[in-house]
């Protein structure tokens, strides 16, 4: 007997829109057996090895038996500790570590789930567009009636309150949002976390702000924390995770501080799905927040290059990109009359390189791709010259 189980599928799951990288996936496949050197430029998957305290920190927990049972639900004592300790070294802000902080498999899992603690079917929740996916297939997975937010080049992708409908605004139980932001690595001023939190507060909107590139900042920029906003902790969530800034995408740590009523929602659902982090991973976790301000400052030294590396290179092929203060990425417009799937597919075909069509974001996402500086300025160089080679380029005059 031969069942159709995708007819039988969930609708939640119907609820998502159609998967961008689908079509990407199968070139990229198609190239590799091809034998095609491909420079994946697309996911936000950084290079190299987490650092030598972390592994070895690792390594040592690995030789205690409590350290291979299960973990506590909340994460354990000495790793929330260690978060909290960071925020007030990093912020000033003082968070409660019995339950102002929770340890995530990942952010991306946390802002998933936080919608199904929250949402019920119909719920609105405002999400910017273009934005990170999980923001907004989180709360469509929970049945969510999304407002998106559409964000643009004009308004520095920032997010402009006045412009939502005061109906909406009532009617609203969630906001999420990143800055800097994946992935037009737009920043935002202490002001504009100051207008959001008066919003917020106004209309009894659960903020959800995701601080995922809090240290990869340049030129002296430090990215502000929603709570140091006074007033933001009575509503709202920050998330963090350790993939970016230490080099640890593949062991899935993150965290969520913030308003405690807030986090026990989402702790009690975390409760009834999964065991959290492998209380070996927390331990190095914790030893890389502890990190001397050196190891950071050698990240950003790296990326820094990497974005002003490429941006020289794209802007004597006609693009006019300005060096954003953050992020790994840079955010580029597709040359005038070619959509963003059509671009990426095209530069994938032509040169090997792979991009991230700006649609894979959400609507507002069209016209731009996404650039992640994830390999060295050797490789960025060949990524320059196969461009040259297939004639991509951005021609301003049309
Ligand atoms: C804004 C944002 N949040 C969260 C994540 C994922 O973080 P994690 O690896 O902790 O799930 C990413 C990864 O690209 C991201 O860009």
């Amino acid at each position: 007997m031969s069942v159709n189980w995708t007819n039988s599928r969930a609708n939640r799951l119907s609820t998502l829109p159609p998967y961008v990288f689908a079509r990407l996936d199968e070139l990229k496949a198609q190239a590799r057996a091809q034998g095609i050197d491909l420079i994946d430029l697309g996911m936000g998957n950084p290079d190299g090895l987490a650092p030598e305290p972390v592994i070895d920190a690792a390594k040592e927990a690995f030789s205690h038996a409590p350290f291979h049972g299960y973990p506590p639900f909340e994460g354990t004592a000495s790793f929330r500790e260690a978060i909290t300790a960071w925020y007030q070294r990093r912020y000033g802000v003082d968070l409660n570590p019995d339950n102002e902080a929770l340890p995530l498999l990942g952010s991306k899992e946390g802002l998933t789930h936080l919608a199904l603690a929250y949402i019920n079917p119909g719920d609105v929740v405002l999400v910017p567009s273009p934005s990170y996916p999980p923001h907004f297939r989180g709360p469509l997975i929970a049945g969510a009636t999304l407002y998106p937010i559409i964000l643009s080049a004009k308004q520095d992708w920032l997010i402009d309150v006045t412009q939502i409908p005061d109906e909406i605004a009532h009617k609203a139980k969630i906001l999420y949002f990143n800055y800097p932001s994946n992935p037009t690595t737009a920043t935002a001023p202490r002001e504009f976390f100051e207008e959001i939190v008066a919003f917020a507060r106004h209309y009894e909107i659960m903020l959800v702000h995701d601080l995922c590139y809090a240290e990869l900042a340049f030129d002296e920029y430090q990215p502000t924390s929603l709570l140091e906003i006074p007033g933001a902790k009575d509503i709202g969530v920050e998330f963090h995770t350790l993939s970016k800034t230490y080099n640890m995408a593949g062991w899935r740590v993150g965290f969520v501080v913030g308003n405690s009523d807030i986090i026990q929602g989402l702790r009690t659902l975390k409760t009834n799905l999964d065991y959290g982090i492998f209380s070996v991973l927390q331990k190095a976790a914790e030893t890389a927040l502890q990190l001397p301000d050196e190891y950071v400052k050698e990240v950003q030294d790296r990326y820094r290059k990497r974005r002003d590396f490429l941006i020289k290179g794209l802007n004597e092929l006609g693009w006019d990109i300005k060096p954003s203060k953050a992020t790994m990425y840079l955010w580029i417009p597709c040359p005038i009359g070619l959509n963003s799937t059509d671009f990426a597919l095209n530069v994938l075909r032509t040169t090997g390189v792979v991009l991230t069509p700006g649609n894979a974001f959400g609507e507002g996402g069209e016209g731009y791709v996404r650039i992640s500086l994830i390999t060295d300025c050797d490789r960025m160089a060949e990524v320059l010259r196969r461009f040259v080679e297939a004639g991509i380029r951005y021609d301003n005059s049309k």
